[in-house]
């Protein structure tokens, strides 16, 4: 029986066992972290899963904690998801944008010769668009928000500082908004940074090969190379797991009810099958269906407001390490940033 996860040989690239897998055995038996699952590998497949009432997720939050909105079915989660919606779109993120513009431009232009890319832009960068995202949604200034960069930061944190600063976040957001709203909010602050520095840090890669200056004053081709990445690099090589309530046919795969299913990003966004026409279908890494990723706007204006500021204000960046050897944080995990990227400017 195949083992999961399957590791990715390249930041950039997939385990050629999914390729396998997807030709000749789509809903495949797996041995998982987890116990006994089914991993998906199909485009059309996982876009069934993800939308399919049949594939809960709320039955398989023991085994993978997404937080309240991502451990809810409908109907329940769609009340809480409206709590917060009408606020996550375009029109509410390109608000930001101009100050999204100057913190990474400040970032950029402070980037010392010799630097670590996560600790010196990645992190500091989603940290403080972060606030201000959820500062709007809240009504806080997002220097009220601060806790959050100890709260979220990928570095090491001695474990009584994170938990003050858990509190002391949770103190302030819960003054602003009522019980339900706290925990969504709070799934969003969660959500909101590992997967942004996990692409970043592909984006960063991908826009090396482009390369980097040519990129400077061409919002089109940023776009583009942003969603290419998130399509052949997502930060996670699957969403969070599902379950399924009743007996299910799959691609021909009878599943029987409880049985643990791996939708699987990396592999479906690799499908020569995949829709090629329209801006969603090119990938499936912000997920598909009820849980579809909340903060998707801001992500996409986060990457692309980031490169742009790299390509004018470091042209000359290049990596100090090959980028081959570059380590993931987590080979299994929904999202999975790489540990350090070595650079110089
Ligand atoms: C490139 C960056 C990001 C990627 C690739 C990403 C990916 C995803 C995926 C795949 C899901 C669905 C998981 C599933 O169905 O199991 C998801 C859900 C979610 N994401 Fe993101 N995400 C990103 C950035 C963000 C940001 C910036 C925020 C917050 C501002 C955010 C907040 C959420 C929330 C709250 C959910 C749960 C939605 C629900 O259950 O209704 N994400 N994300």
């Amino acid at each position: 029986m195949t083992r999961y996860p399957l590791h990715r040989p390249h930041p950039l690239g997939v385990h050629p066992g999914y390729e396998r897998l997807r030709a000749e055995c789509p809903v495949a038996r797996v041995d998982s972290p987890y116990g006994p699952a089914w991993l998906v590998t199909r485009y059309a497949d996982v876009a069934a899963v993800l939308t399919d009432a049949r594939f809960s997720r709320a039955a398989a939050a023991a085994q993978d904690d997404g937080g309240v909105l991502l451990n809810t079915d409908p109907p329940e989660h769609d009340r809480l998801r409206r709590r917060v919606v009408a606020h996550t779109g375009t029109a509410h993120v390109e608000r930001l944008r101009p100050q999204a513009e100057k913190i990474a431009a400040e970032l950029a232009a402070r980037i010392p010769p010799r630097a670590e890319f996560v600790n010196a832009f990645a992190e500091p960068f989603s940290h403080r668009v972060l606030g201000l995202f959820v500062g709007q949604l809240v009504g806080l200034p997002a220097d009220d928000l601060s806790p959050m960069a100890t709260v979220l930061t990928l570095a090491p944190v001695p474990a009584g500082e994170r938990a003050a600063a858990f509190g002391e976040l949770r103190r302030r957001l819960a003054a602003q908004v009522d019980a339900d709203t706290l925990g969504v909010v709070l799934n969003i602050v969660f959500g909101g940074h590992a997967a942004v520095v996990a692409a970043l840090g592909y984006c960063l890669l991908a826009a090396l090969e482009a390369p980097l200056p040519g990129l400077a004053g061409d919002p089109a081709r940023i776009g583009d190379l942003v969603e290419e990445t998130l399509r052949r690099a997502p930060p996670g090589d699957r969403t969070l797991l599902r379950r399924t309530t009743e007996p299910v046919e799959l691609d021909g795969v009878r599943l029987p009810a409880g049985a643990l299913v791996i939708p699987s990003i990396a592999a479906a966004n690799r499908d020569p099958d995949r829709p090629v026409n329209g801006r969603t279908a090119r990938h499936l890494a912000f997920g598909r269906g009820p849980h579809a990723c909340l903060g998707m706007a801001l992500a996409r204006m986060e990457l692309r407001v980031a490169l742009g500021a790299l390509a004018v204000h470091v042209p000359r960046l290049r990596l100090s390490a090959d980028p081959g050897r570059l380590e993931r944080t987590c080979a299994e995990l929904s999202v999975s940033p790489l540990a350090g990227i070595p650079i110089r400017v």
